[in-house]
């Protein structure tokens, strides 16, 4: 067991619920590897906390936190500073407490592409259609325009997507019934719509349509194998899955708060899918 001092530095998600993060496994299974005298707590703050609750654990010595749902919102108005990403998406899900202030990142992005890029995929190879205008879809897509990739949205609710992509232009806006139709055009699919995870409606997505070289990557990682990644590699296409870009999320929060910057592997990947 690894004994903390008294000079432990701390940080932990927080969210309501918080239960089901995987998150504290995650950055303790680092802290461990790297022999770090530090620790990272499960923190579930109610929504009307929240406004209280974060600065004082800036001010109880926390080096930082995660934050999930519901607080990506709140979090950014609580911060004298925020990355681009962050300003883009209005979110932030990693807070660096400082001397200055709250500093506030948003590194779905990131994660996204570091996720493809670990799959030997070129985040550029091509459009790239997204599913979903949500937190998530804002932020996959601004990283994808930034890697220099043209994107389009298709959303259940078609007001939302428009409200995306004129705030990201040039992207493209698709009816969500011509989702499958217009697969041939597109080099990368991604699932960012809570569609397929555990206890919601499945995906209807038929890759009929795909050309041999689209690569299907989802964003939801329970299941960890999602049936859009089932059929995707059903159809000998290559799958690129959910937990991956949780686990490279996570690498710059960790390395602002413990000082080391940690390794996304193999055993890294079972010890949080497990
Ligand atoms: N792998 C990771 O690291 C990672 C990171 C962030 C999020 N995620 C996952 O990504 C998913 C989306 O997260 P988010 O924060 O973007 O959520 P969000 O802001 O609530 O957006 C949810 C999206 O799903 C769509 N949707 C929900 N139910 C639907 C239905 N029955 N039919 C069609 N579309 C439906 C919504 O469409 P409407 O606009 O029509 O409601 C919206 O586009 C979640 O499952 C989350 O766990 C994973």
């Amino acid at each position: 067991m690894r004994l903390l001092s008294g000079s432990a530095r701390l940080a932990g998600v927080t969210g309501w619920p918080v239960a089901h993060s995987r998150s504290p496994r995650l950055h303790n299974a680092w802290l461990e590897r790297h022999g770090i005298d530090g620790a990272y707590l499960p923190l579930p703050v109610r929504r009307e906390d929240f406004a209280t609750v974060i600065p004082a654990l800036a001010k109880a010595g926390f080096a930082g936190l995660n934050v999930t749902i519901p607080h990506k919102e709140a979090a950014f108005a609580l911060c004298a500073e925020v990355d681009d990403f962050a300003r883009r998406a209005g979110a932030v899900n990693t807070l660096v407490f400082t001397a200055g202030g709250i500093e506030g990142r948003n590194t779905d992005g990131y994660g996204f592409l570091a996720n493809l890029r670990a799959h030997g995929v070129k985040p550029d190879a091509g459009p790239a259609l997204i599913l979903g205008a949500g937190g998530a879809a804002r932020g996959i897509g601004a990283a994808l325009q930034a890697a220099g990739a043209e994107i389009a949205f298709t959303n259940r609710t078609p007001e939302r997507a428009a409200a995306l992509a004129a705030a990201l232009p040039p992207a493209r806006v698709l009816p969500w019934a011509a989702r499958a139709v217009a697969l041939a055009d597109y080099a990368l699919l991604v699932n960012a719509t809570s569609l397929g995870m555990a206890g919601h409606p499945p995906l209807e997505m038929d890759l009929r349509g795909a050309g041999p070289s689209l690569v299907v990557a989802d964003i939801v990682f329970s299941p960890l194998e999602t049936p859009l990644l089932a059929a995707a590699r059903q159809r000998g296409l290559k799958a690129v899955e959910g937990l991956g870009m949780l686990l490279h999320q996570a690498v710059p929060g960790f390395a602002a708060w413990f000082g080391v910057t940690p390794t996304v592997d193999d055993e890294i990947y079972r010890i949080v899918a497990s």
